[in-house]
């Protein structure tokens, strides 16, 4: 009996007690709440957070899937791209379904090789160019990802230009490389280009950017992107999925070369420069598609002759890369997020009628308040702004809004999309 009451009296065991009690039915309500509930506390989280998921290693885009549900004859802009990025789930496979040669997509590692990414520049380095670099540094996996940048008539102190001084001293040559674009030394490397120099004497027309694009491919591989052109989305689900691809040319039935992807020393490079060098070199996107219907004597616009360069080169629909040119070219009124008219609306520094329908009063925002770069065309790998190179980058614009976030990433203050902090 005395032991009792001495333990009765012991404040620190009665505290002890309380302690487990409380600790027991704390524990029984968090362990009895559903994986729903939990799944629901995440997804708010994420949600207010707008944090998009990186794909995981090994995983590529089932093309066919994308198409059906991107096929312009069937789908609208709108619904493709909120396909994009809500259906990944849908989409995204383990193993190339619908690509012939079964490759196995490289592990995102130091040790393997990097996705290779080219552009092609002539002339200083502008914004507008370092815009593009920083949009592969905001977006892309840096461990396995690099970015050539081919320049001519350009810089000779990159350090010292006052766009692209920092990325030159933070990010080259780890994940860019500037390099000097040598035509004698590129040309002469493969016999394939033999008669260049006599060729080109003839023809003063030879469009450079439209020829080097195809050199640099197929001797080191991967992806061309034009300097207009701004990286959205982690590219490796494309980048690895079997495929050489470029994109539809607004709604004509032609390639446009601003997104080239091509296997080193692959066939259908191979077959496009031949039949090139056969043609004054001429390399307009224009004339691709009639380079790989050389010699299949079908109408080049039957279904059958779809079949047939698809299988060389798969022409992806327009969205994919350039989510405002239909509605640009009035070939469809999507309702996009952003809900741009054309595509002079990205360099407005002041809110556009209708820009965001779900807002009754624009007049009571401003432009920042609403644009946000985690709500620029999301579902889209690319935007191509076309050529607009004289537009002035003003903050409150829509590419003023991707700079700043860009900046934002690379100074280490903000996170990218998918909530990462910037490592050098
Ligand atoms: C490219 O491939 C062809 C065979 O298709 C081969 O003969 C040639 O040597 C290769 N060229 C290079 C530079 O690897
Ligand atoms: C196309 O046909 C011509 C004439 O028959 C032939 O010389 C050429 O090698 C063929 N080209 C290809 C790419 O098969
Ligand atoms: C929108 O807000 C502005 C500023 O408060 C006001 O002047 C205008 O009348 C409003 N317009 C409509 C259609 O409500
Ligand atoms: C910008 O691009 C659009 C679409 O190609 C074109 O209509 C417009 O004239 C361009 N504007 C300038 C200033 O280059
Ligand atoms: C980082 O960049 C952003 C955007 O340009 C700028 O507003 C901010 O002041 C910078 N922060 C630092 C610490 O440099």
């Amino acid at each position: 009996m005395s032991s009792i009451s001495q333990i009765l009296k012991n404040k620190c065991l009665w505290f002890f007690i309380a302690f487990i009690i409380l600790t027991d039915l704390l524990y029984t309500v968090y362990f009895n709440l559903s994986d729903e509930d939990l799944n629901t506390i995440e997804t708010i989280d994420q949600y207010s957070m707008n944090i998009q998921q990186r794909p995981e290693d090994g995983f590529i885009m089932d093309t066919d899937r994308v198409m059906q549900e991107c096929n312009m004859r069937a789908r609208s802009v709108e619904s493709c791209l909120k396909y994009l990025d809500k259906k990944d789930d849908d989409y995204m496979i383990t193993f190339p379904l619908s690509s012939k040669n079964s490759i196995i997509p490289p592990q995102c590692k130091e040790n393997e090789p990097p996705m290779l990414f080219h552009v092609f520049w002539r002339g200083m380095i502008t914004d507008k160019l370092a815009l593009q670099i920083k949009s592969f540094l905001y977006t892309q996996p840096l461990t396995c990802s690099k970015l050539y940048v081919w320049l001519q008539n350009s810089d000779t102190d990159i350090n010292l230009n006052p766009f692209a001084g920092n990325l030159y001293k933070k990010f080259s040559p780890r994940n860019v490389e500037f390099r000097r674009w040598d035509t004698e030394e590129q040309l002469n490397f493969d016999d394939l280009f033999k008669g260049w120099k006599a060729i080109m004497e003839k023809h003063s027309s030879v469009a450079f950017s439209d020829l080097v694009r195809f050199v640099v491919l197929n001797r080191y591989g991967g992806m061309y992107m034009d300097g207009d052109v701004l990286f959205l989305r982690d590219m490796r689900p494309l980048y690895h999925s079997g495929l050489d691809f470029s994109y539809k040319w607004s709604f004509k039935n032609e390639y446009n070369t601003a997104v080239l992807r091509l296997h080193a020393n692959g066939t259908t490079s191979r077959k496009i420069i031949s039949q090139a060098m056969l043609n004054k070199m001429n390399f307009h996107p224009f004339q691709i598609r009639n380079y790989l219907m050389v010699n299949a004597s079908i109408p080049s616009d039957s279904h059958l002759a779809k079949s047939i360069y698809n299988s060389q080169l798969y022409m992806y629909s327009v969205p994919l890369f350039d989510p405002l040119w239909l509605k640009n070219d009035n070939k469809q009124k999507n309702i996009l997020k952003p809900n741009l008219r054309g595509m002079d609306d990205v360099w407005d520094p002041n809110l556009v009628p209708n820009e965001f329908p779900e807002i009754g009063n624009l007049s009571l925002y401003s432009p920042l308040e609403l644009r946000k770069a985690d709500e620029f065309f999301r579902g889209a790998f690319a935007y191509h702004w076309h050529n607009n190179w004289s537009k002035n980058l003003n903050p409150n614009c829509w590419m003023g809004v991707m700079q700043t976030a860009y900046d934002s990433f690379l100074n280490g203050t903000q996170t990218n999309i998918y909530g990462e902090y910037v490592k050098y």
